[in-house]
């Protein structure tokens, strides 16, 4: 698999974990299609744990809970394949996967095989009850392996939470993403936490294998598996926009049989998607003015530049193919942001001073155009928990 721009897709643990079938998954498929989620292009489909039975078949396979999935899963690979979409399933590379289901663990060959018969294209590989005398990136290798040689492209998604140092090894094992964080919860605390834990891992992020910040909680308004207490329309927002410029996989988590206006908007926005989806695959990186800081940590490779980072207020730039700059602000704090916070000057973003340019910011959540000359983009107050997020254009005075 060559994974060129972060995968997008519908995962069905944030909102359903044990509570999926046939007819969900079906209907989520038709979903995708009917609110234009596959045509802005989220393309997979994946069903995550507690799909099968507790025991393996006698021939030594996994065996689909014929109570969820009665015709098996080639039938429901053939019917979201006939939508137009990827589809996507989960192991774990221990004994059991996290919901204590059968895993992969010395059946990597086959379970490889059975999911390249079943016609999957995309597999979630989980951490949990791992055997402690193999090392981790073997048994990621294990799996990787077994998957290019199962004569079908099938994308690996990585799921070992950032653990056992996961950035050093990851790549080794052909992983396609790999998650970096914890799980995810539907709650403002939870978004900024992993927002700003993997700030520091950008130097291991592009093109070919994408940091996931786990999957989307954008629309889940406090319901399901994960739910919690939900967030604002701006939390949401703010997550969306921070996931989409990081060149996080974007997989969403909500019931998208049952999107909300709001929802779509967010998760439909085009602009946001194009920066995530950039041709390029530009690392983002900081462009807040205590930027030297960030520079002297970059002499010495013992520690990430991204060490002395502000974590209240982050200025993240990333460039784009067309010599365009995507520049997203993002207010952690309880607080509004003021001028103070988020002053950025030409320099930050890599041009020289007095350079005659003119910075055209057009928002992309709200169209409004703001112009910088020369210098300094000083922006008005930005409330709590909220955000802006620009595509700069540079243009001649
Ligand atoms: C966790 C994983 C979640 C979900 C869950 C299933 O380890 O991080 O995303 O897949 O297992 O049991």
């Amino acid at each position: 698999m060559h994974v060129n721009t972060p995968p997008l897709g519908w995962n069905t643990w944030n909102t359903f974990a044990a509570n999926i079938n046939e007819q969900l998954i079906m209907e989520s498929a038709d979903a995708m299609v009917e609110t234009g989620l596959l045509g802005a292009g989220y393309t997979y489909l994946v069903i995550d744990d507690i799909w099968h039975l507790k025991e393996r078949g006698k021939d030594g396979r996994m065996v689909p809970d014929p109570e969820k999935f009665p015709h098996g899963m080639k039938y429901v690979a053939d019917y979201v394949h006939s939508k137009g979409l990827k589809f996507g399933m989960y192991s774990c590379a221990g004994y059991m996967t996290c919901a204590g289901y059968p895993a992969s663990y010395d059946y990597e060959w086959l379970d490889a095989q059975t999911f390249a018969e079943w016609g999957v294209d995309f597999l979630k590989y989980d951490f949990c009850f791992h055997p402690m005398t193999v090392r981790p990136d073997t048994l990621y290798k294990r799996m990787g392996l077994a998957l290019a040689n199962c004569g079908r492209d099938i994308l690996f998604s990585a799921c070992s939470w950032g653990s056992e140092n996961s950035k050093m090894w990851i790549k080794e094992t052909g992983a396609d993403m790999w998650r970096s964080t914890g799980d995810i919860f539907d709650t403002w605390e939870s978004i900024k936490e992993l927002a700003q834990s993997q700030l520091k891992y950008q130097e291991y992020n592009g093109k070919g294998c994408f940091n996931d910040m786990d999957m989307l909680v954008v629309g889940m308004n406090g319901k399901g598996n994960v739910g919690l207490k939900g967030c604002t329309k701006e939390e949401y927002r703010t997550h969306f926009s921070l996931w989409a410029l990081l060149n996080s996989p974007l997989m969403i988590g909500c019931d998208i049989r049952n999107m909300d206006a709001d929802t779509k908007e967010i998760l439909l926005n085009r602009e946001v998607l194009k920066i995530n989806q950039d041709p390029k695959g530009c690392q983002p990186f900081f462009a807040n003015n205590n930027m030297w800081r960030v520079n002297e940590n970059r002499k010495s490779d013992v520690e990430p530049h991204f060490m002395n980072y502000p974590l209240e207020v982050p200025i993240i730039a990333k460039y784009l193919d067309n010599g365009d700059i995507a520049l997203g602000v993002f207010n952690f704090m309880d607080t509004p942001a003021n001028r103070w916070h988020m002053t950025v000057t030409c320099d930050n973003l890599g041009l020289p001073r007095n350079c005659s340019k003119t910075f055209e910011c057009v928002d992309v959540w709200t169209g409004e155009v703001i112009k910088a000359f020369n210098d300094t983009l000083s922006l008005d107050e930005i409330a709590p928990h909220a955000c802006r997020l620009f595509r700069v254009r540079i243009v001649d005075k």
